[in-house]
């Protein structure tokens, strides 16, 4: 898969792809990520590409020119691809949402800054606008981290044990959030791993874990409704 990230502080990325699974995928040639700096494409000799809004208000917005330019120019440099530009006012992402983008053979990732995109921006690329949670981050690039991070552990090769991603919170057609999990000691400080784990019965093991997963994820629902 390849993803191309559009942002205007390009070294924000560096450690974050060289790293872990991420970096391990891109030296196997899973993963083909690329970035650019919107700034490359920002015309004058201050290569601005920020400005006051009309109307008044707070802030500078990004200046459409820059933005379009830089994703047209990454867009032909192979097939379109499926367009992200990160804004919190957009679809809020979710694991059916990561599986979506992880079918996609090309991911295109714009990054806001400022007070965000010009809407034209949007008129004119048509853009799939996401979001990561409804909080407001200082720019696109920690959104556009979790996608990626979240896209590459769905990505064919990259995990070392596929059936691991199948298992993990939010997946598979139930959508259960993972139940609790134990390793070695066999007690700790007191407390006991529950006797069915060590029982060495799969069907009974899998039934347990079924169980917990259930009540998780129902406990997590009544959290988040507060009742
Ligand atoms: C300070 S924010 C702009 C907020 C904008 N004025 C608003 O109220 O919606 C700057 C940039 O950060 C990114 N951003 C901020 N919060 C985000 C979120 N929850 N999800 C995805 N991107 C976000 C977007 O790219 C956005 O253009």
């Amino acid at each position: 898969m390849r993803i191309d990230i559009l942002t205007l502080f390009p070294e924000m990325f560096t450690s974050f792809l060289d790293g872990s699974l991420i970096g391990a995928a891109r030296a196997a040639g899973l993963l083909d990520v690329r970035v650019t700096n919107i700034r490359d494409f920002a015309t004058g000799v201050h290569r601005q590409v920020d400005d006051r809004p009309f109307g008044g208000g707070p802030g500078m917005l990004l200046m459409p020119g820059p933005v379009v330019e830089c994703v047209e120019a990454v867009q032909r440099q192979a097939d379109l691809g499926h367009l992200v530009m990160l804004t919190p006012g957009g679809r809020r992402l979710d694991q059916s949402i990561v599986e979506e983008l992880s079918r996609q053979d090309r991911l295109v990732l714009v990054c806001g800054r400022y007070e965000g995109f010009d809407e034209r921006v949007k008129a004119i690329l048509a853009p799939d606008e996401l979001s990561i949670g409804d909080y407001v981050l200082s720019g696109g690039e920690v959104a556009a981290m979790v996608i990626v991070d979240a896209v590459s552990r769905l990505v064919p090769g990259v995990l070392g044990d596929e059936e691991s991603a199948r298992q993990d919170s939010f997946s598979g057609a139930d959508r259960l959030v993972e139940g609790p999990q134990y390793t070695r000691p066999r007690q700790y400080r007191g407390l006991e791993v529950p006797e069915v784990l060590l029982s060495g019965d799969h069907r009974r093991i899998a039934a347990w874990r079924h169980e917990q997963a259930v009540d998780a994820t129902r406990r997590r629902t009544l959290q988040a409704t507060g009742s």
